[in-house]
């Protein structure tokens, strides 16, 4: 099944983008047209199963910008300045773009959660600090109008939250019956298999045999805040999984209940131990239990429970699946 893209695969204006030079196809490209040096990308997803619904989040994780033949980090000449996570948030909440304080707020959702505790803010500045500000297509030279500070970081960031909504991970292995399970494993040619879509063949990437990262190579049509991303013709990278009994891990701690007065006592029964606990079958790993929700503005409060909503009826069109195979 061809579940791909359309959000990139539908360009704004045809004629103009079919004109457009694909980064790495040439190396005398013009750097304010498309990404050149640094045309080759990798847009990364993590897993993360205690965050979200019942069948845990796929999350962005982050981007490479790579050299499109040493295919190394493309670091050497930075097109636009370091910011800190104040100015970034700042230029994002600013620009249209966001269309203001929730669509910044959701666009922050998308992120799976520091490894190493730093809040989204901090990723986002790590992100661009050491990936955004090498696109040469940022470079404030290129800009047809005089640009202010902070030139780029708003498209950039948008432009993540693109490929997000385009690479549906959850919903692409959950097509091929791959789901979170405490007692299935999967070959890396069957979770490779549901990723493929037509020409992309995204990377699959695990800590021991659990599996946590996707890593999807891209070329860019034209400049990166405006392009058409593309599956990237040659990529090098192998997966670090092994080929057979890949753990894609359930939940380790209960779903935070819905709050409601007549919930209030039961919640102790319900509430996890507040220790941290690890996957029997993979002791390296260790998960908390979410304390996020406490903390979130109210803002985000809305945008989990929407999300939640989501996830709902996601579950709930899953539960019709199975009722209609259980018929066969
Ligand atoms: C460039 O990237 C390499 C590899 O990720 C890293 O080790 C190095 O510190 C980076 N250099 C700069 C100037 O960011
Ligand atoms: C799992 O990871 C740990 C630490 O990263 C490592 O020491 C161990 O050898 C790995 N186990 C296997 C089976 O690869």
């Amino acid at each position: 099944m061809l579940r791909i893209p359309q959000l990139l695969l539908l360009p704004p204006l045809l004629l103009l983008t079919s004109a457009q030079e694909l980064s790495c196809s040439s190396s005398g490209s013009d750097p304010c047209s498309v990404p050149s040096p640094g045309g080759l990308f990798v847009f990364r997803q993590r897993f993360e199963p205690d965050t979200g619904g019942d069948y845990g989040s796929w999350g962005i994780d982050g981007l490479e910008v790579l050299d499109c033949t040493s295919q190394k980090t493309h670091n050497s000449t930075s097109y636009a300045p370091t910011y800190t996570h104040e100015q970034i948030g700042s230029y994002c909440l600013k620009s249209p773009l966001f269309g203001g304080e929730k669509g910044y707020n959701d666009a922050e959702g998308e992120w799976a959660q520091s490894e190493v505790g730093e809040g989204v803010e901090e990723v986002w500045e790590r992100t661009w600090n050491t990936a955004g500000r090498f696109v040469s297509t940022f470079d404030a030279k290129c800009q047809k109008k005089k640009a202010g500070a902070g030139a780029g970081v708003a498209e950039f960031f948008i432009t993540l939250s693109k490929l997000q909504k385009t690479f549906t991970t959850a919903h692409l292995l959950s097509d091929a019956d791959i789901t979170p399970s405490d007692d299935t494993t999967y070959s890396l040619r069957e979770l490779t298999n549901a990723l493929s879509t037509g020409s992309y063949k995204p990377i699959v990437q695990c800590d021991n045999s659990t599996l946590s990262s996707v890593l999807w190579p891209l070329n860019v049509r034209g400049p990166f805040q405006s392009g058409s991303f593309e599956a990237a013709s040659s990529f090098d990278r192998k997966s670090n999984c092994p080929s057979e009994g890949i753990i894609y891990p359930p939940r380790t701690t209960l779903a935070t209940p819905k709050k409601s007065d007549d919930d209030e006592e039961w919640e102790h029964l319900r509430r996890p131990p507040p220790r941290p606990i690890t996957l029997s079958h993979d002791e390296t790993r260790m998960y908390y239990r979410s304390e996020t929700a406490k903390e979130d503005p109210v803002g985000k409060l809305g945008l989990r429970k929407e999300h939640d909503e989501e996830r709902d009826e996601w579950k709930e069109e899953r539960a019709g699946k199975q009722y209609w195979r259980d018929e066969l």
